[in-house]
């Protein structure tokens, strides 16, 4: 859009988004360039085109499930799979690790509204004895995996406009955790105007317009748009491990995902668990007119997520998705040039805003829509996609909300059973109850041991062996 005040007023006019500018003459020249700023950044006619099929075109149509299959997805050696081709994937990842072809990639732009946490998510403090941040505990997988394999890896972040310049600091503040700062790389992704239900751009205050992330599938485009792609073509990365901020059980690098991913020439790859109970609010992997696909629960009407099988009981469509891909770098090039671009998606939000005499707003109840993009939706577009399976104990546990289910406390909870399948697996004796939960607090580092694999490995070179008992931090 033109950077001209008077051009971008009118081109708002004329789009009838002339409300915009309501307050402008009490603006003072700062605001009302910031203002400014922010209109131009908007894409008119594409919020036009959303409006129109998405918020005002009538009650949205229900995805045409016809067809509807559940995903085929690679079992776990435990559970049937083929113990050859797990450890063939897990020897393709090792190599493209120590070629250095691998970076890590968090998306870290979203609000956190649910958690209740003003900061951004990353530095939520998240272990059970040191109260180690999500940030530092990445860092610490994505560091010892790195050392293991004689390769640093790099660690791009995505954060957001609201949450940019916190999350620097406080990397900034923890001397990057260990890590080699030139190789941790911040991106901002986009941001899309709220609007009401009858399509008209919301303004925050009399001089901001209500903007928020586009969703984590803006990822592709921000990682295009920042730089990112072009400078992991130049240190020779072609993968990307991708995974959310919310789950610090997450292997952040895990050379069997990697391996699987590559020896089947995927573009985009997923990691599902077994649903826990019929109505967990996961994605879903199904099939769709031949094509692999993540359909949200709220998708999903009931009926699907109850199906069981007749033969053993299960559940039909027990493949949940908990957002661990690893994807190909010049996949995200072409998504992000467009060729099969993403769809957006409605939410209705509360959305602070302004009344017309420029008084604040504080709705009690829903009073516009959101539209983001989800990062899943690529998948459909990827050559040979594929689903691996993995045990929820070493991959997922996220924090979403404040209480109950993916709170702090759960989260805790599942990462001390961890811990304490590790150090029986290495043979000290840990009490615990019925469920795997020790009685004691117990805190392993990455940098000890990330994997039971590599916890045994420590622990058998320590000499004396430290006695198991509460607050022991490894
Ligand atoms: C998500 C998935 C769901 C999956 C579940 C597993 C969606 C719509 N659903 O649910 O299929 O089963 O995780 O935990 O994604 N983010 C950004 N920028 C944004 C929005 C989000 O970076 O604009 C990041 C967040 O920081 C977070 C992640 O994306 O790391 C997930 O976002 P969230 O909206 O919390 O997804 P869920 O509804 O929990």
């Amino acid at each position: 859009m033109t950077r001209d005040p008077n051009g971008i007023i009118e081109a708002y006019r004329r789009a009838g988004q002339g409300q915009v500018f309501a307050f402008v003459d009490r603006l003072s020249p700062g605001s009302r360039a910031r203002l400014l700023d922010e209109a131009a950044e908007v894409d008119l006619a594409e919020v036009e085109r959303l409006s129109r099929t998405l918020v005002t075109g009538g009650a949205a149509r229900a995805l045409d499930l016809a067809g509807l299959a559940p995903a085929p997805y690679e079992r776990m050696p435990a559970r049937g799979g083929d113990p050859t081709a797990w450890s063939a994937a897990r020897a393709a990842g090792e190599e493209a690790l120590r070629a250095g072809r691998v970076a890590a990639f968090t998306v870290a732009g979203g609000q956190g509204t649910r958690l209740g946490y003003d900061a951004p998510k990353g530095t939520f403090p998240v272990t059970p004895v040191r109260g180690r941040s999500l940030f530092e505990v990445f860092a610490g997988k994505i560091l010892a995996a790195g050392r293991r394999h004689g390769r640093p890896i790099h660690w791009f972040v995505m954060t957001s406009h609201q949450n940019h310049a916190a999350t620097e600091a406080f990397f900034g503040e923890n001397r990057h955790f260990g890590l080699d700062p030139s190789r941790v790389h911040f991106l901002r992704q986009g941001r899309m105007p709220a609007v009401d239900f009858s399509g008209k751009i919301l303004l925050e205050s009399e001089g901001s317009l209500a903007l928020s992330p586009d969703g984590h599938g803006g990822s592709l485009r921000a990682l295009e748009r920042s730089g990112a792609l072009d400078l992991m073509a130049s240190e020779g990365i072609d993968t990307l491990s991708y995974f959310q901020v919310d789950n610090p059980l997450v292997r952040c690098i895990d050379p069997a995902f990697i391996g699987w991913h590559l020896n089947r020439r995927s573009q985009m790859s997923s990691k599902a668990v077994l649903k826990a109970y019929p109505l967990e609010k996961l994605g879903h992997f199904c099939v769709l007119r031949g094509k692999l696909v993540v359909i949200e629960y709220s998708d999903l009407p009931e009926a699907y997520q109850k199906e069981t099988d007749p033969s053993d009981g299960s559940l039909r469509y027990g493949a949940g998705s908990i957002a661990i891909h690893v994807i190909d770098r010049e996949f995200i090039r072409d998504m992000a040039r467009g060729s099969g671009s993403l769809p957006f998606h409605r939410a209705d939000k509360k959305i602070a805003t302004v009344d017309a005499e420029g008084r604040p707003v504080r709705p009690q109840k829903a009073n516009g829509v959101k539209f983001e993009l989800f990062v899943f939706d690529a998948i459909p577009s990827a050559g040979n996609p594929i689903v691996i399976e993995t045990e929820r104990s070493d991959d997922f546990s996220p924090v979403k909300n404040a209480e109950g289910v993916d709170s702090p406390r759960t989260c805790r909870a599942d990462q001390l059973r961890q811990f304490a399948r590790w150090f029986k697996a290495a043979g000290a004796e840990v009490p615990t109850d019925p469920s795997g939960l020790p009685e004691m607090a117990l805190e392993v580092s990455p940098l000890f041991g990330y994997d039971e694999r590599t916890f045994c490995e420590s622990w058998s070179r320590l000499d004396p062996k430290p006695a198991v008992t509460d607050g022991l931090c490894l």
